[in-house]
């Protein structure tokens, strides 16, 4: 599915409907350049889903685990890591965890290590305010 946002508040809304179809064991591949909003949308999920805390972008630490009402989040940040360093971090134990929900940004660096189950978001930047997200189950 596709759909055209024009303000951060349409990006809310759109993340508080796909946060509540998530459940546990779900990955969520976010595809898109520098500033498309990546870790936005990924934020708004999260507060969406009861984190408290301030969710930023993981790009030094790799993985950011997090607390909601329901689900354990996990968020990685795959910008310029290879598939040895993601695996050094965890990876392959989060996603095989069932217990949680993980979001990736930029996945495609390490898609070699992503199950054929998962979700994409391929958010596309159309001018400074507007977006093009889609989303698709596999
Ligand atoms: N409709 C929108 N949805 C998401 N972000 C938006 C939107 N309009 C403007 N922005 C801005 O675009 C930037 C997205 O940055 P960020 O989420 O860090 O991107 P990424 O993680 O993909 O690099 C933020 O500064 C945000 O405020
Ligand atoms: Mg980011």
């Amino acid at each position: 599915m596709k759909y055209i946002v024009k303000s951060k508040i349409e990006t809310r809304a759109l993340a508080e409907k796909f946060a509540s179809k998530l459940k546990n064991g779900d990955i969520v591949c976010l595809n898109g350049d520098l500033g498309a909003g990546k870790t936005t949308f990924t934020q708004f999920v999260f507060s969406a889903l009861g984190v408290k805390d301030s969710v930023n972008s993981p790009t030094f630490s790799i993985l950011k685990i997090y607390q909601g009402d329901k689900f354990k989040l996990n968020h990685f940040d795959t910008y310029r890591i290879t598939v040895e360093e993601a695996i050094e971090a965890g990876f392959d134990e989060i996603l095989e965890d069932q217990n949680g929900i993980t979001f990736i940004e930029w996945s495609e660096n390490i898609s070699s290590l992503i199950p054929s189950k998962h979700i994409d978001v391929n958010i596309k930047m159309i001018d400074e305010n507007s977006r093009e997200f889609e989303i698709k189950y596999e």
